[in-house]
């Protein structure tokens, strides 16, 4: 085993682990460690990252064909794990074991910027924040987010038409100003395009590959945005205290901890970034594969059109779960091993960095024949009932599984009923059509929809 190699993140998670003792004896394995595991370790100092960078899918499909549902491969530094199929995700993710660490797996990359993420929390603080959390995702919040939603919908639908549309951009500017409008509780305007254009910032700094602020300026202008939208926060938390709205900010505002204080305005302002975060690029992501889908299969589209009256229909489920199966927009989820484990019958050293893929996972041939094809039908309740509560799980699962699921799932079908009671999409003949799974799955290239207005009563 290699020496003790503690990642410099800090951050809450990593301080309660360290509290309990079992930070401290973890190190990453080295290759000795995980020979028994099939795999690569790529190039001298990059790994194999420059042919993660290149293409994610296409690199997690040839390491699956190669090396089955767990393998091994060097990046970054260290060596990491993937694992595949409903029996190792529920092994990770749902956790009976308490095993793994969220804070752990995700920390070298969020940590830096968002130290108090709430997926970097384990344990019963987790718990604490996710039941605070959970208070601006109630129900009667989420059917007012989803008013707004629809509203901007309807606005954006009615500029489509007769045109061809950069369905990518589209849907980033969608969630734009859902974030803007729902979340922030601004309107459209100067002060929200500077939080928003803060926080493209915090984005871009996660994505820096070097962990050191002087060695990317990436991520220096990250935390240099970081700051900026931290003063902007502070100053609209107390204006929300003062007079609350609808918003999700202003419902945060106003939450108070155990013993009936109100939170701090820095824990509020990490708490909001990270939703905007993780809200962000994955619901881009799922929103622009709804529109292709929508467009490359109109026959799917006419289904959907005649199932409008029954607003929760299970067509519009199945359509969308098919896209996100697709197109997972979180395609890795990442954990790192708190003890040894095992999975598929090979030990698993304590330290290891171990994701779900699940760009791999949801196109296991042995539970989607025909993985590649899309086709919402498999998602029909008989066959849902056949398969493991894993095979299926972009939202992840156990206790980080996506605070946002339902809120998500309803903007999704919002945007398709609005497109097909109003709209026939065909994809434009010059459209790219490869996707890159990184850090959420986007189209390759403009992603061109034309949008064509249906007449009455077709
Ligand atoms: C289709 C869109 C989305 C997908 C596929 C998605 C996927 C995920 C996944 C896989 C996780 C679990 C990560 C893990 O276990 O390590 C997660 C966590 C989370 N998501 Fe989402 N997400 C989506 C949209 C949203 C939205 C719209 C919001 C908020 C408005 C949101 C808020 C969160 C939060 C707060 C967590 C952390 C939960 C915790 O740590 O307890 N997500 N998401």
């Amino acid at each position: 085993m290699t020496a003790l190699a503690r990642i410099p993140t800090g951050g809450p998670a990593l301080d309660g682990l360290a509290a309990t003792g079992r930070l401290a004896r973890l190190s990453h394995p080295d290759a000795s460690d995980l020979s028994h595991i099939g795999g690569k370790r790529g190039l001298p100092l990059v790994g194999v990252m420059p042919q993660i960078l290149l293409d994610p899918a296409r690199f997690s499909a040839r390491m699956g064909a190669r090396h089955g549902r767990i393998y091994r491969f060097h990046a970054l530094g260290r060596w990491h794990l993937h694992v595949v199929g409903a029996e190792a995700l529920e092994r990770l993710l749902f956790d009976p074991a308490r095993s793994f660490s969220a804070g752990e797996g995700w920390g070298p990359l969020v940590a830096p910027l968002l130290p108090g993420a709430l997926l970097l929390r384990d344990g019963e603080e987790h718990r604490e924040h996710r039941r605070l959390m959970g208070e601006a995702f109630r129900q009667t919040a989420i059917e007012k987010y989803q008013l707004i939603f629809a509203d901007l919908v309807e606005q954006r639908i009615g500029r489509w038409q007769g045109r061809r549309i950069d369905a990518y951009e589209e849907a980033r500017r969608l969630t734009f100003e859902m974030a803007v409008l729902a979340f922030l509780g601004l309107s459209l305007g100067p002060e929200a395009d500077r939080a928003m254009a803060c926080f493209a910032r915090i984005a871009g700094g996660l994505l820096a590959i070097s962990y050191n602020p002087w060695l990317s300026l990436a991520r220096h202008r990250g935390l240099a945005a970081k700051a900026e939208l931290d003063r902007l926060l502070a100053g609209l938390v107390e204006a929300k205290r003062r007079e609350p709205g609808e918003d999700f900010l202003s419902r945060v505002s106003l939450l108070r901890d155990g013993e009936g204080a109100l939170l701090g305005t820095s824990a509020i302002s990490d708490m909001f970034i990270f939703l905007l975060v993780a809200a962000h690029d994955t619901m881009s992501s799922a929103l622009c594969s709804t529109l292709h889908f929508l467009a490359a299969h109109p026959d799917w589209a006419e289904r959907l059109h005649d199932e409008q009256a029954d607003a929760q229909g299970p067509l519009h489920a199945m359509f969308f779960k098919e896209c996100v199966r697709l197109n997972p927009p979180a395609p890795v989820v990442w954990r790192r091993a708190l003890e040894d484990v095992s999975f598929y019958g090979k030990t698993v050293p304590a330290g290891t960095m171990v994701g779900a893929n699940l760009m791999l996972h949801h196109r296991l041939e042995n539970v989607w024949p025909q993985p590649g094809r899309f086709d919402p039908s498999r998602f029909s309740p008989e066959l849902e009932r056949e398969r493991h509560r894993f095979d299926f799980a972009p939202f992840g699962g156990g206790i980080h599984k996506c605070l946002g699921m339902h809120l998500a799932q309803s903007q999704a079908h919002s945007l398709a009923r609005a497109v097909v009671a109003s709209s026939r999409l065909s994809s434009a003949s010059n459209s790219p059509q490869g996707w890159y799974a990184w850090p959420s799955c986007r189209p390759r290239g403009r992603l061109l929809i034309d949008v064509r207005r249906r007449s009455p009563g077709s």
